[in-house]
């Protein structure tokens, strides 16, 4: 599989240090682009990549490819996606796919039209201990989950390496909640309706930097999604999702550090569910970094089977409108219902 990068910024490191331990699975990347020609030239340098663009149109006129990875901003999604896959090239995309759900719709639109897949970069259902948490509740020792709580609040200064926080219209839900909301979907499956109350905690910040959310999801169960960039704690949980899933006979819960806990009738096991550290990676934010590693792999393994990603953009639109719900429902001060996804046949 020959790929290439777009985007060589912040979070892209952890892109091209994936897809170089994948090479020994046969993916290569064989060009990176950036409108930054210093950035992209850097990424080759770095990672012995054989040819760098600061144009896209350039890279796919140039390059053959088997699939194409956009680490840009969500601003430049929609252009990007059409560029893609007018070549026809299979495409990632980071979250969140777009700034609203109609451009989300409208990229997805855009690749299923032109007959492409798309698959979204959504890391956090594939970190380590959420891949563990899964296989317990999939066991069925929990019995039915009927509740749960998936908090992510900490203090550490993200603002430092993503400055452009402090001006955007919508902060924390879209950029972090979408991660804590596709968690409660992929847990506990489809909501029915939510509520939401944000807060704006940091003076410097224009958009919510705290959300917490009330889920009624289609099965029955009812859970709160909560994220902050404004929660001082120590220890920090920095980039640590916490959760806590009730079952009719027992429960499961993820606390600080990656320890799990069981319980199953009368009986509780503790057990260590973190993520081990790469060559590349490093604590705190190694569950996060491996699980790019992951989604990548995950990505490309569906897509060699001829199968849709997990993590698809049809997928990821029933996270999105669970963001763009949530929006409204703290603008009205009432319960939404998120948006119906992308139906295939009614689009063609
Ligand atoms: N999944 C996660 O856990 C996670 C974590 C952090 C960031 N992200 C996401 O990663 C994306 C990038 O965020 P970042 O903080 O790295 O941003 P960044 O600004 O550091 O990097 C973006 C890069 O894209 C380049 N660029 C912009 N437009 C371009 C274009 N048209 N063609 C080629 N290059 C272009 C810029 O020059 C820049 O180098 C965002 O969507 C963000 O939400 C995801």
């Amino acid at each position: 599989m020959r790929g290439a990068l777009i985007g060589c910024g912040f979070f892209a490191q952890n892109h091209l240090n994936a897809w170089q331990d994948l090479r020994a699975e046969g993916i290569e990347l064989v060009a990176v682009c950036d409108i930054d020609a210093a950035k992209a030239k850097a990424a080759a340098e770095a990672f012995g990549i054989p040819r760098h663009y600061n144009d896209p149109a350039e890279l796919f006129a140039n390059e053959k490819l088997d699939f194409v990875d956009i680490a840009t901003r969500m601003e430049t999604h929609l252009d990007l996606v059409r560029l893609a896959t007018s070549h026809g090239v299979r495409t990632i995309v980071q979250k969140p796919l777009a700034p609203d759900w109609e451009t989300c719709l409208a990229i997805v639109k855009t690749a299923h039209d032109a007959g492409v897949p798309l698959a979204v970069h959504e890391n956090f259902r594939f970190q380590t201990p959420m891949r563990h948490l899964k296989s317990v509740l999939d066991s069925g020792v929990i019995g039915k989950p009927s509740w749960g709580r998936f908090s992510f609040r900490f203090g550490f200064d993200i603002y430092k390496t993503q400055p452009y926080f402090h001006l955007e219209k919508r902060l924390v839900i879209l950029d972090s909640g979408i991660h804590i909301l596709d968690l409660a979907r992929f847990f506990l499956g489809e909501v029915k309706h939510l509520s939401c109350e944000t807060q704006q905690r940091n003076p410097k910040n224009i958009g919510e930097d705290t959300a917490t959310m009330l889920l009624r999801h289609v099965s029955g169960a009812v859970s709160i999604v909560e994220a902050s960039y404004e929660s001082r704690q120590i220890p920090d949980p920095v980039l640590q999702t916490l959760i806590t899933i009730e079952g009719e006979r027992g429960s499961i819960k993820l606390l600080e550090d990656f320890c799990m806990v069981v319980t199953a009738g009368q009986k509780s096991t503790e057990m260590q569910v973190g993520s081990p550290l790469l060559a590349w990676t490093e604590q705190p934010w190694h569950t996060l970094q491996e699980s790019v590693l992951k989604t990548q792999r995950a990505i490309i393994e569906a897509w060699k089977l001829g199968n849709d990603a997990e993590t698809s953009g049809i997928d990821n639109l029933k996270t999105f409108s669970l963001v763009e719900a949530a929006y409204q429902a703290a603008e009205s001060g009432s319960a939404t219902t998120p948006a119906e996804g992308f139906d295939k046949s009614s689009h063609y």
